[in-house]
């Protein structure tokens, strides 16, 4: 077989998990031909995707191919489709931050929209995307639950508003808050591209979406369609969620988005009547995978009734909470604006 030929067949396989070739996300770093043998060298960090990727490349060309493994490069030339850079589609925002984790239900939502009004308390001009088609909190999160969808003269869909910032969710489109989507996944991508074309968005200093739990097809749009300032990745301290969060990290490495930090949440818990400290879901993971990956702790919260309370109520925390509650989200801001500015 030519190296062409190998290259043809290394097209074909896709990234697992995401729907992309390993060839067009420059997973694939290099293929030679050694004393009739194949070298295929993979630029990757995710093990497990190693191994599956491992497995169908040996289907693909032949039990005796050699695959040789480096850790991803820093910045790699990925082709994203028709271009070399990711597309652009929401050119009115100066910076896009990813909301992230591996597991459901570890606070994405809650870290989104209380980052997104510390920011603006910071007076930048922020825009909340909820990009979570299939389980929309955030119009409860930020009162805005009871508004429909509504258009302006320029045929745009006007955003919501309250706590200073502007704010676009499926929630919205829905006759009520609980009404079940039954959409496939491309139908779910081509809803958030239109959120992020038509939409009155105006200037934007952040533009913060709000992810969907996981590694799919949501995540790698997004990455394809929008320069990601940076990822954000939210993780409760307990094992489970840190393998899923690892996986995240490599994933998001592996196809290049820069990641801004992570927030441990849930971090512990302290009894209102005796202020005895407990560690609910085990210490020390968040700090630990941080220092793992090289990226920065950008907060430890604590696991807070009113901060419960407070979003279900449709009221932030950083904005109608307690002076302890507001910090939380403030320090997180202020930590990724150092690094982000
Ligand atoms: N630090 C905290 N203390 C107490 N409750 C919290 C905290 N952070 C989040 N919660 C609550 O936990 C629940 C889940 O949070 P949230 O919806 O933000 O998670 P999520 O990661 O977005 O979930 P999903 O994966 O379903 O989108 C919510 O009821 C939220 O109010
Ligand atoms: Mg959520």
């Amino acid at each position: 077989m030519s190296e062409k030929e190998i290259l043809k067949k290394l097209e074909k396989i896709l990234y697992p998990g995401l729907d992309r070739s390993i060839v067009d996300l420059k997973v694939v770093e290099n293929i030679r031909l050694l004393e009739g043998k194949t070298v295929v060298t993979l630029s990757m960090q995710n093990d497990e995707a190693f191994e599956a990727l491992s497995r169908k490349i040996k289907e693909a060309l032949g039990d005796d191919v050699k695959i040789e493994r480096k850790g991803a490069q820093k910045r790699k030339d990925i082709n994203y489709g028709h271009t070399s850079a990711p597309n652009n589609r929401a050119p009115y925002a100066k910076r896009v931050i990813a909301v992230t984790s591996g597991k459901g239900g570890v606070g994405k939502s809650t870290v989104s929209v209380n980052l997104s009004v510390a920011l603006a308390q910071e007076g930048y001009k922020v825009g909340l995307l909820d990009a979570d088609v299939y389980g929309p909190n955030i119009p409860r999160m930020v009162g805005t639950a009871h508004e429909k969808l509504q258009w302006n003269e320029n045929d745009k869909i006007v955003p919501s508003e309250n706590f200073g910032i502007k704010i676009m969710s499926v929630g919205l489109t829905t006759p009520s808050s609980d009404t079940p989507l039954v959409w496939r996944s491309s139908v779910a991508v081509s809803a958030l591209i239109q959120f992020l074309e038509d939409v009155e968005w105006g200037e934007l200093d952040f533009l913060v979406i709000d992810m969907p739990p996981g590694t799919g097809d949501i995540q790698l749009t997004m990455a394809q369609e929008l320069p990601i300032t940076a990822a954000v990745l939210v993780t409760t301290p307990q094992p489970v969620a840190l393998d899923d969060v690892s996986r995240a990290i490599m994933m998001f490495k592996d196809i290049n988005v820069p990641i801004g930090g992570l927030v441990e949440n849930m971090s512990f818990f302290i009894a209102p009547d005796t202020k005895k400290r407990y560690d609910i879901f085990g210490k020390g993971g968040g700090e630990e995978i941080a220092k793992r990956y090289d990226i920065p702790l950008l907060g430890q919260i604590p696991l807070d009734m009113g901060v419960r309370e407070f979003s279900d109520e449709g009221t932030p925390p950083v904005a109608m909470g307690d002076k302890l509650q507001k910090g939380y989200y403030k320090s997180i801001a202020k930590k990724l604006l150092e690094r982000v500015l």
